[in-house]
């Protein structure tokens, strides 16, 4: 039976159809990018009120697209923590609506669970048990994962997110917005050993993050010792900020391999599992298949539509939960 998911939590409106928990019959996400794009960031206010234009028509679409009519639909799931608490308020106030008018249960869903399911979708073969690292622009997170509603942390990021540090070194090397795909595309034309920035934590034996350090690594070779983030950018040649892009992805990349391989070791699972807007880096993509393919770990890499925020995870997980019995009531609450 088909359930409709709704995610809010940052700047895409998403909307989804998914049925079974796996097939994928229709998945709209709108976009607000050219609307924070002058600000270099998201902007909380302004996402919120784009949400509340361009939920109806989103959910319409993905109704439209599955073929469907909202009575049709099994269930209604919704992100409802962690996220902006106005964007997330927005789709929770649509999801209630809808799943009272049409008298469907409602699922709250964690945002960041959603991103580790997004491998299940249109799979058919096993993705649990696993190690998941999630990289977004909110999270850097490991967990072993032992089904869909079952996920222990092994560690985190103590400061900035991978994607965060992405979306901050573009700005500094003057990229345009959004950063994570712009240092992917112009690292593709740089080199990843020109510039030899030390690996954060990569020797340490814990599970935990840092990318804080990496990113004022950058500020500093870009402007010199002790420069202020927020003067102009020198002007660097084509060249120069393409090798740094490639060189400041290999050390994020080279950690988050790294950390990801071990936890599986530490947790003597041999298959791994990639999540999260970062998880559509191509350099990161590339360099886990080499590395599985190396110590045998069967790697599971979810379509890029599905690893940046989508609905399709979101209703695809819910399906487990209401399997379970998981059912939430019509006072269920945002978490920012
Ligand atoms: O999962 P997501 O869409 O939203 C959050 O939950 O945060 O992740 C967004 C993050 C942003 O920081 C964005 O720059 C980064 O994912 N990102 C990428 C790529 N595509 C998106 N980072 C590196 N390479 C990419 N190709
Ligand atoms: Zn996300």
């Amino acid at each position: 039976m088909p359930i409709l998911g709704i995610e809010t939590s940052c700047d895409e409106t998403c909307a989804a159809v998914v049925e079974d928990g796996r097939r994928v019959r229709a998945s709209v996400v709108a976009s607000q990018v050219d609307l924070h794009r002058k600000y270099g960031g998201v902007v909380p206010e302004i996402a919120s009120r784009a949400h509340l234009e361009a939920l109806v028509p989103v959910i319409d679409e993905a109704l439209a697209e599955a073929g469907l009519a909202a009575d049709a639909l099994e269930a209604v799931a919704v992100v409802h923590r962690p996220g902006l608490i106005g964007s997330l308020l927005l789709g929770l106030a649509a999801a209630k609506t809808l799943a009272w008018v049409e008298e469907k249960p409602l699922l709250g869903i964690d945002h960041v669970e959603s991103h580790i399911y997004a491998a299940c979708l249109e799979r058919t073969a096993p993705v649990f048990p696993c190690v998941a690292l999630v990289v977004s622009g909110g999270h850097t997170s490991l967990y072993r994962c032992d089904g869909p509603l079952e996920q222990t942390r092994l560690g985190a990021t103590t400061d900035d997110a991978a994607g965060e540090a992405f979306d901050k070194v573009a700005a500094l090397l003057g990229l345009p917005y959004p950063g994570g795909p712009s240092i992917d595309a112009a690292a593709a034309h740089g080199s990843p050993r020109a510039v030899p920035f030390s690996r954060p934590w990569l020797d340490r034996e814990a599970f935990d993050f840092s990318f804080s350090g990496v990113k004022t690594a950058v500020l500093y070779h870009v402007r010199g010792q002790g420069a202020d983030a927020k003067r102009r950018r020198t002007a660097l040649s084509e060249a120069e900020v393409a090798d740094v892009a490639a060189s400041f992805q290999e050390c994020v990349v080279d950690v988050l391999v790294g950390k990801t391989v071990r936890a599986a070791d530490a947790c003597g699972l041999d298959r791994v599992v990639l999540g999260g807007g970062v998880a559509a880096n191509r350099r990161l993509r590339e360099r886990m298949q080499q590395a599985a393919e190396e110590v045998g770990l069967d790697l599971v890499l979810p379509e890029p539509r599905f690893c940046t925020d989508n609905a399709a995870m979101v209703a695809g997980l819910a399906c487990h939960r209401l399997r379970a019995g998981r059912v939430d009531a019509l006072d269920l609450e945002a978490r920012a």
